[in-house]
């Protein structure tokens, strides 16, 4: 168990078409932890406009095929932040999803996350599937073990810097000091669980974990890199 930081200061990095588990499977674990804990979150993205799950829609207007019915199938998201003023945060989560395959419209993020992680304020940095990619693409994780989604896995290896990183295939989520990466969507919440754990301890983990009726999967515990023909 580590020192308890009070209040401790969450943010949660948005981008148009980030994956709705990515944020809200450890937000669900978050939630919970905060009824007990002084927490303070923030949602930062580039601009105060609700941000949609899908990838057509920047700043509240549809771009896509406008034949495509399925884009009224969305949802959004508040922000509480630019990343212009965001406040100071204890630990960072990144989300993944189709959007960060948006190297150009995910440019100010991973320029405001290069500013950030290896900045001593920060107790923790961590990605949630493709998140990685813009953590990879900072520069900053030279040398770093990392993982992510095993669907996307050869993609995020691909993106800019990557190569600096050394990428583990088989691990629900992978711990290289203070740098937190999981692999694929639901993985994330296993993560923040594992990350419960070592911040207030198993009994907390399992209170939440039992209380949200949440099949875990421990961090060597990775069925999805062998259906991915990665081990
Ligand atoms: C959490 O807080 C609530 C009230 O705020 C209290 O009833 C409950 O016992 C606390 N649980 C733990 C595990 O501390
Ligand atoms: C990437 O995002 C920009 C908005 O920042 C948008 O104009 C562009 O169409 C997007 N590209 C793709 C391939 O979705
Ligand atoms: C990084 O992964 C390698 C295996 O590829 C392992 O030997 C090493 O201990 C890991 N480093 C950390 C900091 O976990």
């Amino acid at each position: 168990m580590y020192a308890i930081l009070c209040p401790l200061r969450i943010a949660v990095l948005l981008f148009p078409a980030f994956t709705a588990l990515d944020v809200f499977g450890p937000l669900g674990v978050l939630n919970v932890l905060a009824l007990n804990h002084s927490m303070t979150l923030s949602l930062l993205s580039t601009n105060m406009n609700p941000i949609s799950i899908d990838r057509n829609i920047i700043d509240g207007v549809y771009e896509g095929n406008p034949d495509r019915e399925s884009h009224y199938f969305t949802q959004y998201v508040l922000p509480t932040h630019t990343l212009d003023d965001a406040p100071e945060a204890d630990v960072i989560i990144v989300p993944g999803g189709g959007g960060t395959r948006n190297i150009s419209a995910t440019q100010p993020h991973v320029d405001w996350l290069k500013t950030q992680v290896n900045d001593p304020a920060l107790s923790y940095m961590m990605t949630v599937c493709t998140g990685a990619s813009l953590l990879a693409r900072t520069g900053e994780i030279a040398g770093r073990n990392a993982t992510t989604n095993k669907a996307a896995f050869n993609w995020v290896k691909s993106v800019e810097y990557a190569d600096e990183v050394n990428w583990i295939p088989k691990a629900r989520w992978v711990v290289d000091g203070h740098v937190w990466t999981s692999s694929g969507v639901s993985a994330g919440t296993d993560m923040t669980l594992g990350w419960v754990e070592h911040m207030y301890g198993k009994e907390e983990k399992e209170r939440i974990r039992i209380g949200m009726e949440w099949n875990a999967l421990e961090q060597e515990d990775d069925p999805f890199a062998e259906i991915m023909g990665l081990v």
